[in-house]
């Protein structure tokens, strides 16, 4: 009986999990190792595919169950699990043809952009050593304020690049002020520049819910912040930002905020190492999505909110957290906080030899841009009322 079930399944029943799960990554251009867009591509793979399914090594998911609900959880059913083990065992049939995946234009993840801005200059990235984060200034998309609704980071070379930031520079600021458009510029800096959007290998691309955008001011220029990370083989990346304006004014503006904690200096062969940053939300917001980033020693983080004193509730407990996957975790239902509520996110960090990535035991890790080195910072999204501005969320009021 079993077996006549599984020999029944065929690549028909299984094509559509393969786009609804996988396609993301798995399709030319994309992080994943391999295709998985026809039975052709798929077939070799099948038995590994089995494995990862079963094993729930694929897709990646760091969210324990315990806590939330996230819109982006990419976790297959328990019925999907079971078609294709089912295929797997009946001999991975092909089965009636099916037509392959259709991917999107030129490989963006958003749909066709309004516009692209591109790198005037290829990066050279070495094939070996380190690169200092480089700042390039792209040219400024909207003469007039504008309202995107879907940003996505591309580079032309995925495998030396290991996060980049996008910054929404305004017109008055003075960060970075000697920059030449195109000219990659490689200062320590900080800014308080809005942030268009995180790029990270496997991360979705921004795609803002139903009546929210992020707005790009008049003149305002965006400025690519680039990890380079040398693999190997010398390379020339050079990336293009795709913007998706939206068809009508939003109700809201999605602010993405940040804490970090600078103060971090785990002992070597410390396993247990905790950091913390907390803070008081200034006005009200609603909560959209979290993104932590640590580096290699970070084994877990967690964001808990209060809003009233006391009473503390987790919102997302990502463990363990692994360097190589860097997600953004997206709340399925977004989450009303009025102002004074209490956001606390702490970070562990495993400096033990136990730890498979860790580079080095026997040092003692302070914050640092290099993976080496550490940081703790825990990236959130809000949206706030259209008119308001990341000056004015921080402004806060008396309250009656
Ligand atoms: C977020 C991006 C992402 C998604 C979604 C994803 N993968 Fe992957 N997958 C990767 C990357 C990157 C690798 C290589 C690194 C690794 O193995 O950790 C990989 C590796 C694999 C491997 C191992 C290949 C090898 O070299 O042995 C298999 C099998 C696989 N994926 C299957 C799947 C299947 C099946 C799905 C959907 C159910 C899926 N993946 C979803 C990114 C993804």
């Amino acid at each position: 009986m079993m077996l006549l079930l599984a020999a029944a399944i065929t690549f028909v029943d299984v094509q559509p999990i393969l786009e609804r799960r996988c396609v993301a990554c798995h399709r030319k251009g994309e992080v994943g190792p391999m295709p998985l867009t026809t039975y052709k591509e798929t077939r070799p793979w099948a038995k590994g595919i089995r494995e990862a399914v079963t094993a729930h090594t694929m897709p990646p998911w760091f969210a324990d169950d315990r806590f939330g609900k996230f819109k982006n959880d990419p976790r297959l059913t328990v019925s999907e699990i079971e078609t294709i083990r089912g295929w797997v065992e009946g001999g991975s049939v092909e089965g009636p043809a099916v037509k392959p995946i259709v991917t999107l234009p030129e490989g963006w993840g958003i749909s066709a952009p309004d516009k692209v801005l591109t790198m005037k200059t290829a990066y050279p990235v070495p094939s070996k050593g380190s690169v200092a984060y480089q700042h390039i200034l792209l040219d400024s998309p909207c003469p007039a304020d504008c309202w995107v609704s879907a940003a996505e980071a591309r580079p032309s070379v995925r495998g030396v690049v290991h996060h980049a930031v996008v910054y929404i520079r305004e017109a008055d600021s003075d960060w970075l002020k000697d920059a030449k458009s195109g000219v990659p510029l490689s200062a320590k800096t900080q800014t308080t520049s809005d942030i268009l959007l995180v790029y990270t290998p496997g991360q979705p691309p921004f795609i803002a819910p139903d009546g929210m955008a992020k707005k790009i001011p008049a003149k305002a220029h965006l400025v690519l912040q680039v990890h380079y990370t040398p693999n190997g083989k010398a390379a020339a990346d050079k990336m293009k930002v795709g913007l998706v304006f939206a068809k009508q004014p939003p109700r809201q503006r999605i602010l993405t905020l940040q804490m970090n904690n600078g103060a971090i200096r785990i002992p070597p062969e410390d396993a247990s190492y905790h950091a913390s940053v907390s803070g008081t939300f200034p006005n009200d917001a609603l909560l959209l999505n979290f993104f932590p980033h640590l580096h290699l020693r970070g084994s877990s983080f967690e964001y808990v909110i209060a809003e009233k004193p006391g009473q503390w509730e987790t919102l997302l407990r990502v463990k363990p957290y692994r360097f190589n996957w860097q997600l953004r975790y997206e709340l399925d239902q977004p989450r009303r906080l009025p102002k004074g509520t209490q956001i606390l996110m702490t970070a562990t960090y495993d400096n033990s030899k136990n730890n498979p990535y860790n580079p080095d035991p026997e040092a003692e890790v302070v914050w640092g841009e290099q993976s080496w080195e550490e940081m703790m910072v825990g990236f959130f999204e809000v949206a706030v009322p259209a008119e308001m501005d990341k000056k004015s969320f921080f402004i806060r009021t008396q309250s009656r």
